[in-house]
């Protein structure tokens, strides 16, 4: 039955940790998949979240009962809270139906599962280049994807003219998949300004955003400056689309835990929507896991819990950053051919090197770093004692 089978290919991103697992050299480096490791190598669990799992299994009441299909609903309160601000319009108004999901891949798949067909026959535009699994889910979940110009590498930095021409002159209605913050691979973020102008082009022609937000709190260490974009889009009163991933900012990578809001204009659709969702999210995975999500309650209704999180994700936020000063200073020191100051200036958990798939492959044969072939290294995986290795080795792969 299964032997015209083909192999498929690894994944852009996954495939590479496994490549990485496969690799006996004592030097081997990960800067492939975006997961945060600490100064000494070794992946983190936050203190907070340590703190909060203590609470949650002395309590008497535990409970590991099935969720609801929406998952926990102070979850998805709180989690509304922390994207759209407490005094949001948004909130007061009822006009986010939002669902507990899994991580930022399933809220973003249960959106798209929803878009095909309650807003059918419109194409999504996802920047060029973006994180690859929106070139998959979102096509599986019945849309069809095109792009919109994001990243000029002639300046390492944002094709701003680009973007809204193509925004303009992209099908009425279309949905637009926008990085909320710290864009993932570039780095490369719009200014407010530029994001004013967005938010004009995107109401002028009645485009649809969907958010994603995988950094909040992460990028800047700023839990309100990261979420800039989507309660600028808030404020506006539009309607838009939001997936929330607890995977970077909390560490909760593999708890699965993130929620999918859809914002509309009225409560009453409100309503409506949410039972939608239900619908999809029914037949895909019945409902929710409930141990990430009950720690995320834990963190965000508890004043000291919360602020012991701010403290921790602004030390997660620096780390990255003097990572950034000290593999730019490892390049000049080694003199690595080229400029690098986008290294310091990208935001976010990547880099985005600019080296080709050719120097990639240098780097992994040659000296065992691990990235993934556009380029892009995770600076969240970086230690200041691997900062030399990696500079040389850039110096080595440029340079052929
Ligand atoms: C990444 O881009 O490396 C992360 O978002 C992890 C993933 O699931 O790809």
């Amino acid at each position: 039955t299964w032997a015209q089978i083909e192999q498929a290919p690894p994944d852009a991103i996954l495939g590479i940790t496994e490549a990485f697992k496969r690799d006996k050299s004592k030097d081997k480096i990960n800067l492939g998949v975006g997961a945060y490791r600490t100064e000494e190598g070794k992946p983190l669990v936050l203190e907070v979240v340590r703190e909060a799992e203590q609470r949650l299994v002395s309590d008497p009441n535990l409970d590991k009962e099935y969720l609801g299909i929406t998952g926990l609903p102070e979850f998805c309160r709180l989690s509304a809270i922390l994207a759209f601000g407490e005094d949001s319009k948004v909130l007061a108004e009822k006009r986010n139906a939002t669902v507990q999901s899994l991580s930022g891949t399933g809220s973003l798949r249960v959106g798209g599962e929803f878009l095909a067909h309650h807003y059918p026959n419109k194409p999504i535009l996802l920047p060029k280049p973006t994180w690859p699994n929106h070139n998959k889910l979102f096509p599986l979940a019945g849309m069809k994807v095109e792009q919109y110009r994001y990243y000029k590498p002639e300046t390492c930095g944002l094709d701003y003219e680009g973007m809204l021409e193509d925004f303009r002159s992209a099908p009425e209605g279309a949905v637009v998949l926008l990085h909320a913050c710290a864009h993932n691979p570039t780095g490369v973020d719009p200014t407010k300004e530029q994001w004013q102008g967005i938010l004009d082009v995107v109401r002028e022609k009645k485009l649809l955003p969907f958010f994603d937000s995988a950094y909040q709190g992460f990028a800047t260490g700023d839990l309100e400056g990261d979420a800039h974009a989507i309660r600028l889009f808030a404020d506006a009163g539009m309607e838009f689309l939001l997936a929330q991933s607890y995977a970077k900012n909390l560490g909760l990578y593999g708890e699965r835990v993130g929620a999918l809001s859809v914002v509309t204009s009225d409560p009453a659709i409100t309503k409506k929507v949410e039972s939608q969702l239900k619908a999809y999210v029914r037949p895909l995975y019945s409902s929710p896991p409930r141990h990430g999500a009950e720690i995320v309650v834990k963190i965000l209704s508890d004043p000291q819990l919360y602020s012991q999180w701010r403290v921790e994700l602004q030390g997660m936020a620096d780390r990255i950053k003097a990572m950034r000063s000290q593999l730019f200073q490892a390049l000049q020191d080694v003199g690595a051919p080229g400029t690098w100051n986008h290294i310091v200036d990208q935001i976010g958990m990547f880099s985005f090197t600019g080296l080709t798939k050719e120097q990639v492959h240098n780097m992994t044969d040659k000296w065992h770093v691990y990235m993934t072939f556009d380029g892009r290294i995770s600076m969240a995986g970086l230690s200041g004692s691997k900062c030399q290795r990696l500079a040389e080795a850039i110096k080595d792969s440029v340079s052929h």
